[in-house]
């Protein structure tokens, strides 16, 4: 028996001709935030699309509470509680902040639900209030990440998935985001999938982890453990041992 709310087997998941994603399997625990490490070009983003839909993966099933959910419609896969924050965010640049929040409840009904939602996402994101009448397009990058996520919060999902939500920002605002990641998991026990380039701060946060090269994954477990691991130290965090001695320091390396 297991507690996971999202149960992806063995998918594979291809662009024409050639596989992205070759037998990729990995779980999201209830309540928990899980992550997907890797470096570019290794499949995370096809991974979290495959999930929500906007590819169909050639194998495997992605299973949501048991039901299988590969091969439906995007707003299908939403509706059934899957809300997908890509890379880059796609917000409405011209509607205004309000509206790119209310689009994502547009597919609910319950209107005073709806406003005490609304309140939840500007109280996790303060800044978006004195904006709210303002158009999206004019926003930061931060700004417009917030509105992103605030936007998947307003369609209640069960899962949320992130991809690299802190691409771009400035170091305070990649901790703003991430504290608001924290904040939804822990108050709300939103179960989240987070891709996150921040390799650090990922495992910092997120309670389980995967590293993916090459679309299959290669190391899984705890974010405890995964920090401990000389390949991850190595390759993630820009860290060496200078030397294999009991005093070895660990130095800064720049990776990319
Ligand atoms: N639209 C596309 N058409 C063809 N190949 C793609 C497309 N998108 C991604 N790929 C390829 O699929 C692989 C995985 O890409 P991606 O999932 O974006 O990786 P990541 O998010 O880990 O950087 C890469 O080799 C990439 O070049
Ligand atoms: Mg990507």
């Amino acid at each position: 028996m297991t507690s996971a709310i999202l149960d992806v087997a063995n998918i594979e998941t291809h662009y024409g001709p050639i596989a992205a994603l070759r037998g990729i399997s990995l779980a999201v625990e209830e309540g928990k935030i899980t992550t997907i490490l890797g470096s570019n070009g290794a499949g995370k983003t096809t991974v979290l699309k495959t999930i929500a839909g906007a590819l169909d993966p050639t194998r495997g099933q992605v299973r949501l509470q048991g039901q299988e959910i590969q091969g439906m419609a995007p707003d299908a896969i939403a509706r059934k509680g899957i809300a997908h924050v890509p890379e880059g965010r796609e917000i409405f640049p011209f509607l205004s902040v309000g509206q790119n929040l209310m689009m994502g409840a547009y597919a609910r009904s319950d209107r005073s639900a709806m406003a005490a939602d609304l309140d939840r996402v500007l109280s996790y994101f303060p800044r978006l209030v004195e904006l709210r009448t303002r158009a999206a397009g004019t926003l930061s990058g931060g700004e417009q990440q917030m509105v992103a996520i605030g936007r998947a919060l307003m369609s209640r999902p069960r899962v949320l998935l992130l991809d690299e939500p802190s691409l771009g920002l400035s170091p305070r605002l990649v901790k703003e985001v991430l504290d608001v990641i924290v904040r939804i998991n822990r108050d709300d026990k939103l179960s989240v999938l987070l891709v996150e380039q921040n390799v650090a701060q990922a495992l910092q946060i997120a309670h389980y982890g995967y590293v993916m090269e090459l679309g299959r994954v290669v190391m899984a477990d705890t974010c405890d453990q995964l920090r401990t691991k000389a390949d991850i130290q190595e390759f993630y965090l820009g860290m060496r041992a200078d030397d294999a001695g009991p005093n070895r320091r660990w130095k800064k390396k720049t990776w990319r």
